[in-house]
């Protein structure tokens, strides 16, 4: 089947779907966006979050299909052309990245808490990224850069 989605403002179209594919598989395979990861397929490490019609989701979970006629933005569409996002210059400044594989995931999570949240606590912010499993930094560097990310928006 043919799937028409939104895709990070643009409108795009993914052919040869077939039934029970995930988003994920669509957008990675069908549609040239593998910034959303594949590492557990089953909901539970939170590494192929996308917005999905502006609510976080586990892209893994959402078939393909159900995307239909809605608006995804995934990590790629996070940063204003070259610009990076202020949550993705945070990430790299803090050395919240060790072999990446959560961090487009946790970029998206990150992301949706500042964008609705002034100054959360370390409680939010830690509740608000228990979806997302990191097996190499620790999490401390991770905190540092959501604190420092929310911290900068605060300002602005
Ligand atoms: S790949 Fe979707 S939650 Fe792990
Ligand atoms: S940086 Fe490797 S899983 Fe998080």
């Amino acid at each position: 089947m043919r799937v028409n989605v939104t895709v990070n403002g643009e409108p795009r179209q993914a052919d040869d779907v077939w039934e029970g594919e995930s988003l994920l598989y669509a957008l990675r395979e069908r549609l040239g966006l593998p910034g959303s990861k594949n590492a557990c397929e089953q909901g539970e490490c939170g590494s192929c979050t996308v917005y999905l019609d502006g609510q976080p989701a586990c892209s893994c979970l959402v078939a393909a299909g159900q995307a239909e006629g809605r608006e995804v933005r995934t990590v790629e569409g996070l940063a204003d052309g070259e610009r990076l996002d202020p949550v993705q210059e945070a990430f790299v400044e803090c050395g919240a990245v060790q072999c990446g594989f959560c961090t487009p995931g946790l970029l998206v999570t990150a992301h949706d808490l500042i964008a609705r949240t002034a100054d959360p606590s370390d409680a939010e912010i830690r509740e608000a990224l228990a979806g997302n499993l990191c097996r190499c930094t620790g999490y401390e560097t991770i905190l540092d850069a959501v604190r420092l990310a929310a911290a900068r928006k605060e300002r602005v």
